[in-house]
């Protein structure tokens, strides 16, 4: 596996590496989750490339951007070990040159997503989308890929660049990939290393929260209303866990519908101590 750092030297390996060609972006700190990813990828097409870069765009200024977890060593054996031919490894300047850069800014150029990137996450992490979707097209325009992977557990990521794939006629196939669970029930994240063990216990709540949404709704509960009051009063019995949102919506637009029919998807986030988790269930 090459490690690569430039974008010159990105250009030189690609040039050289067998299509099709599938891409992992990433922000690291690799988990099962992103390793199901580069194996979904090196199935389906003759190279791989992974990008690990925790892009600052998409942080908000008091967020964990400096405190984001990273293990820059483990994260090259694991995806070495997982056959990727090419590790892409930015630094901030090789991704937001600083040469026209406006003083407090990373770029003057900003992807925005209508509507899908301000309600629900985008309405708790005002610029974050922004961020992803920017990053998401820098990095397609440097990686030329023929099929990106992304997890299912950001769900609202994962529309958000679908869209815009559609929308600015990107070359690229995007495939999303189911959540990868622990055994009870809690999507990994790189972000469940903020829990403290008791927190730790205490987060599969949310998921749980979930799947109660779908059991009212599976028994024919039609009010949306109902089913997120239900999950709320779920979630609020943890005294550990500090409810975001948990809601029902439809799956395209994300909008919370006047009466469920299916298929709906079910999201939520909550904090758990230090830890912002986000989780979400389709329900077909
Ligand atoms: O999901 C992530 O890890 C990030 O949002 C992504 C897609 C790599 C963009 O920075």
């Amino acid at each position: 596996m090459k490690i690569i750092r430039s974008r010159e030297e990105l250009q030189a390996a690609l040039a050289v590496l067998p299509r099709p060609l599938g891409f992992v972006p990433t922000m690291g700190y690799f988990h099962e989750g992103h390793l199901s990813l580069m194996r979904a990828s090196r199935r389906e097409n003759r190279s791989t490339v992974v990008s690990l870069y925790v892009n600052p765009l998409q942080f908000g200024p008091q967020e964990d951007l400096a405190r984001y977890p990273r293990d820059a060593e483990r994260d090259r054996l694991l995806a070495e070990r997982e056959g990727v031919d090419l590790l892409f490894t930015p630094d901030d300047e090789e991704m937001y040159p600083s040469v026209g850069r406006i003083p407090g800014s990373l770029q003057r150029t900003r992807v925005q997503v209508e509507g899908l990137s301000s309600i629900w996450e985008g309405a708790s992490r005002p610029g974050h989308f922004e961020g992803v979707a920017t990053v998401v097209v820098k990095l397609f325009h440097l990686v030329q890929p023929d099929t990106a992977y992304f997890g299912q557990k950001d769900y609202q990521q994962a529309l958000v660049i679908q869209t815009l794939v559609r929308d600015l006629a990107l070359p690229v196939t995007i495939r999303v990939l189911p959540t990868v669970r622990e055994a009870d029930g809690l999507a990994l994240s790189s972000r469940n290393a903020y829990l403290s063990p008791q927190e730790r216990q205490a987060a599969p709540r949310l998921y749980q929260s979930l799947r109660l949404g779908e059991e009212l709704i599976r028994q024919g509960e039609r009010d949306p209303q109902a089913v997120i009051w239900q999950m709320e009063s779920f979630l609020s019995k943890e005294p550990l866990c500090r409810l975001d949102y948990v809601t029902v919506v439809a799956p395209e637009t994300l909008l919370v519908p006047a009466a469920i029919r299916l298929p709906v998807a079910l999201l939520g986030a909550a904090w758990f101590g230090k830890a912002r988790l986000i989780d979400n269930l389709i329900v077909r």
